[in-house]
Order: C-alpha cells, then structure tokens, then sequence
C-alpha cells in the first residue's frame, strides 16, 4: 500500500487503476497542500514533497502536471492549475484561434518520499490542442488536447493507457517494484 496525496478525484481514480494493472495498492489521502510556485515541474514537485514530508513523517507520492503548448512558447506549463482556474479551455482555444502549428504535451512529474529523501519520476504525451472542446469524461484540459485523432475527454479509461500520468507512474512503480525485490 503507498499514499497518494492530492486533493483532485479524478487523478486519484487514474492512478488507483494504473496501480491495479502493476499490483500495487494506492491509498487516497485526500488534501490540499502548497503548491510551490516555480518555472520548473520538477523543481514544484521535489519543494513540495519536502515541505510535506515535514508533516507526513512516512512514504507517499505526489503528482505535479501541466499542458505545454508549443505555438505558446511552453504555456501554460507549470501555471496550468491556475490558467485552468482563470482562462479554462476556452481561454486556451481563444489563445490559439487562427493558429496553425497546434502540437502540445501533457507532462506528469512524481515525487515519491521513500521516508529517507525524494526522488522524482517524469512521463510525456504528445498530441494537439482540438479547435473546439470534445467529449464529456476525464477533467481538466482533457476536452481539448486530441491524442492520435481523439480528445483525452473522449477516450475515457483509454487514456490511462498512453497518458503522461501513466508513463510518470509506470516509472514510479516499475521502479519501486526493483527495489522491493533487490530488498528481499
Ligand atoms: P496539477 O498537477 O494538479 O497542478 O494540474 C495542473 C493543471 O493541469 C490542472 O488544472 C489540471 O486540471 C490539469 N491537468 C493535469 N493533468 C491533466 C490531465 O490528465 N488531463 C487534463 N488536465 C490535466
């Protein structure tokens, strides 16, 4: 069993099946917690896990993403949560009404407190922001960033297979999982 802290649902519901599929349990701890400001993802994540081991005393994972639009020079990237809060999807779509190089990313950066130090594990996915929003699952910006021809949002469980979130936490686990085994 490892604790996931985050105080979103649906990322919580992704990772819980992700840890299904590697045999691992995830246990929700549901709570709100600084979000360092930074320029950088993995720079948020490892400050903030150091902040929270202070409190939290045993293992746990966090998670830190954000969308990164090339036409925009990277934005909102590590600003997503509050660009997702302020402008939306519309926002973003406003933003790029017109332009024609539409590529962008989702990355996921995981912090993990083993009880000693933190340690960090990223994942990417590439795809395109859509011309308007499409489909009606997942959260956040997922109705309007189109992996191979569909939006996350309307992929459904399908995205937890190729998702940053995914890959990051692919990491994580496989990782975790060499460690049990050289220990015993
Ligand atoms: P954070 O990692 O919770 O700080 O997320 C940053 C922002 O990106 C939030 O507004 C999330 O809703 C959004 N976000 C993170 N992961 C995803 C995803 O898988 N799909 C869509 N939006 C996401």
């Amino acid at each position: 069993m490892i604790l996931f802290i985050t105080s979103n649902e649906g990322k919580f519901k992704e990772v819980k099946r992700i840890g299904e599929t590697f045999g691992v349990e995830v246990e929700w701890m549901k709570m709100e917690y600084e979000e360092i400001q930074g320029s950088d993802l993995e720079e948020i994540a490892i400050k903030s896990a150091e902040l929270l081991a202070k409190e939290i005393k045993k293992p746990f994972f966090i998670e830190d993403s954000g969308l990164f639009v090339e036409a925009l020079k990277g934005f909102p990237g590590p600003y997503s949560s509050y660009v997702f809060k302020t402008i939306g999807n519309n926002g973003i779509l406003k933003l790029m009404e017109g332009v024609n190089n539409r590529k962008a990313k989702f990355k996921a950066v995981v912090a993990y407190f083993d009880g000693k130090g933190v340690r960090t594990f990223s994942g990417e996915v590439h795809g395109l922001i859509a011309t308007e929003k499409r489909g009606e699952k997942g959260f956040g910006y997922d109705p309007i960033f189109e992996y191979k021809g569909r939006t996350f949002a309307e992929m459904g469980d399908e995205k937890n297979e190729v998702s940053h979130r995914r890959r990051a936490i692919e990491n994580f686990f496989r990782s975790i999982a060499k460690d049990r085994s050289r220990t015993q």
